[in-house]
This record gives C-alpha cells, structure tokens and sequence, in this order.
C-alpha cells in the first residue's frame, strides 16, 4: 500500500538535529579501543542489526550449486580479452535458478583483478560485442534502452556500453565479470518469482519479517558469481562494484562476503551509503513505499522514524573495514544524498584507522572532482545520478595503489 509521504527535503537548514550513532561504543555502552576489541565485541553485533533489521537473513543453505562455461573465446574484442559465459544454477527444494556470468579478462595478464558489478538490463548492454547471450529473464521496459514487452531483444545489444569502459579496465590489466541482477531476482513487488521463492516451505508465498529482501537477494547472487570467480586461477582478486540500486546491493555483498577484496559504491544513495537519520532526499518511508521488496519487512518499523534507529549507514560501511571501500558521489545526484554519502564515510573512518588504515577524516571537505584516495576513499563527482569515465578513471587509480 502507498501511504502519503512527507515532501522530499534538500535543504540543510531543516536536517532534524541527529546524532551520528558512535561505531566504537556498543549498543550496552562499551568503548572499543582496538580491532581485536572491534571484532570480538563490535563488529558481529552492527552486522546482525542490519542483517535482521534491515536488509533480512537469507534464510538457509543451497543444496546444491553449478556452474558450467558455456562460451569461451580466447580472442574476443580484437584480441585483447578472453571472454568467458558461465552459466550458474543454484538449487535448493528442487526448483533451480540460473544466471550467467559474463566475464572479460585481459589477455597479457596473467592474474588479473577483476571488477565485479551488477547491470540493469542484461549482460549484452554492457558492450557491443555480438556474441554476448541476451537475458531471457524479466526485463524493465525502457524506451531509451529499447526494452518493450519486459523482454531484452538485439536491439538493446550496447545501449549502457557508456557505463562500462571495459577497454580501459583491460588495458590497464582489471578483468570485468558482471551479471544482469534481474536473473537473480526480477525487481518488482512480487515475491513470487526469482531466488526468495526457491527457499519457500508449501504453501509459503513471501519472505517471512526477518529475512531477506531483494537487495540482501542481489547481494547473495554476487556472492554466488564470486564462488565462481573465486576458484578461476587466471583472477587474483574481486572487487565488488554497484551503481545505485545496485550500490545498495554491493555493499550489503561486501559486508556479508570477506573475499570481496574491495567494494565501490557508486551514488548508492538512501540504504547504501547516505546515512539516514539526514532524512535529506529519498527517506527509508519512501524507498520502503516505493519499493516494498528491497529490504526486509522489518526495515519498515523505521519508516518516516529515522531517529529510532540505532545504527546509521555509516556504521555498514564499516563492516567493510579494513578492506578497501571506494564511495562516491555526484553533486547534482540530491535524491541520494551525497553529503550524507560523504559524512557516513568521514564517520566509517574511525573503524578503518584502528587497523592502521586512512580514511575519510573529519576535517577533510567534499571538493567536486577532488578524490580524497585512501583505503576507504571518496569522491563528489560534478553532474548527475550516472557511472561515467571519470567516476572509472577513479576506481582503477585507487584499485592499483589499494586494491591490487
Ligand atoms: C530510485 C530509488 C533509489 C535508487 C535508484 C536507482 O531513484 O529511489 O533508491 O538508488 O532508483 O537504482 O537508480
């Protein structure tokens, strides 16, 4: 049900006066002072919260899981990559889902990292590349991107190549692996469909309060790509990347998933990383109304009650920590928030630094186009809700020196 929403504010004058809940005191009151202190009393306790309260438990085991490489060019775009097509099946209670991998690796690098990212509307958008598999599954219609029906055609073949500078990735030595998220879970309010209703006991229809919404859904699917990932002895490392919806998404990966050995937020905005309690741009009333499915149920409590929450989003970044976490912002992007993106990863940096690691601190300021590049790095990119060359340009800087 939509219910009426308060009007969306951005303007800084009338943020409600918060606190930013402290990452080193735990919720009964003690000081951390180091990270052996942050691991055994801290971290596990912040990590259930989200993992109950906010995104939902995924809620057992597969049974079982596949993956067969259905495509190989050793060849592809000119010569510079192989290209590879893995076909994944995750099963469990008998029903199975699939998805497919696309993945690109640099040919001259042995052990290359690679990016791994979530896309919006298949595989095949992400390049022109004529042998990419167009997704069969559930597809958001888009004029722009040449989606009708709910089905991908040919005519979408390389509509976001503009988001995915993969010559560059390869040039300088990164693979690029990515997945369409709709073959994990299509992203609309029907829990009927994609990984959530392989795990149903009869007669179940919905997640149950605590467990999993979509995006924790996306989330395990890029844990599942990264089972794969893992185990290729041409990859030496993964570093998870999300745009958006998908930021959320990659984040959540991270923090539930040590291998990931780097994560991007790209204008990952409200449940990403903007911290909440701003209630500047899109609210948790709002994105729970607008999208039911992408948390869990019990997220909805904190619905237009920000100041009930006992952690902030700052408090998931730091879940990452000490790994290195990039995120990043754009000036015009207001609806994400990307003060609040900058302040929650100013905040996240106090975790970083007791293992030894820079961050954000907090007398550092926002500059448009002026990355601030360390373990936990930041940028304010000038211009809209967008992943552009400039917004690459950055991770690969930072992947080299942080992440290599
Ligand atoms: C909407 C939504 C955001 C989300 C974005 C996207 O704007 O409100 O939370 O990040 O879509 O995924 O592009």
């Amino acid at each position: 049900m939509l219910l009426a929403q308060p009007e969306a504010n951005y303007d800084e004058t009338k943020i409600p006066k918060f606190s930013v809940p402290d990452p080193l005191t735990s919720f009964s009151g003690l000081t951390i002072t180091d990270s052996l202190q942050w691991e055994e009393k801290r971290k596990l306790e912040i990590f259930q919260f989200f993992e109950k309260q906010i995104y939902g438990k995924v809620p057992a085991l597969l049974d079982e899981y596949s993956f067969k490489v259905i495509e190989q060019d050793n060849n592809a775009l000119g010569g510079k990559a192989q290209r590879k097509q893995i076909a994944v099946g995750l099963k469990k209670n008998g029903r199975t889902l699939n998805f497919n991998i696309l993945l690109y690796l640099p040919n001259g690098h042995e052990n290359a990292p690679v990016f791994l990212g979530y896309n919006f509307h298949g595989n095949h958008t992400v390049t022109n590349d004529p042998n990419v598999i167009i997704t069969e599954a559930w597809n958001a219609n888009s004029t722009d991107l040449k989606i009708s029906n709910n089905k991908a055609t040919e005519a979408s073949r390389g509509v976001r190549a503009n988001r995915w500078p993969i010559d560059k990735m390869l040039d300088k030595g990164y693979g690029l692996a990515t997945v369409y998220y709709g073959e994990i879970d299509p992203d609309k309010n029907d829990f009927s469909d994609g990984l959530h209703s392989l795990f149903y006991d009869e007669e179940q229809t919905k997640p149950k309060t605590n467990e999993w919404g979509s995006i924790a859904a996306w989330a395990f699917g890029l844990s599942r790509a990264m089972d794969y990932l893992d185990n290729d002895t041409n990859i030496s490392n993964v570093i998870v990347f999300g745009h958006s919806r998908l930021g959320k998404a990659a984040l959540w990966a991270g923090a539930t998933d040590p291998r990931f050995t780097g994560v991007i937020s790209n204008n990952s905005g409200c449940g990403g990383a903007a911290l909440s309690k701003r209630k500047f741009g899109e609210t948790i009333g709002r994105i729970n109304n607008s999208f039911p499915h992408w948390f869990s149920e019990s997220f909805k409590k904190y619905s237009n009650r920000e100041e009930t929450l006992p952690v902030d989003q700052h408090q998931l970044l730091t879940l990452i920590a000490p790994r290195p976490l990039y995120v990043a912002s754009a000036i015009e992007d207001e609806w994400a928030d990307p003060k609040g993106e900058f302040l929650s990863a100013q905040h996240a940096s106090k975790v970083y630094e007791l293992y030894g690691k820079k961050g954000i601190s907090l007398t550092d300021v926002h500059e448009v186009d002026r990355p601030i590049q360390q373990t936990l790095a930041y940028h304010m990119r000038s211009g809209k809700h967008d992943v552009t060359d400039y917004d690459w340009d950055q991770y690969i800087t930072w992947a080299e020196t942080f992440s290599r």
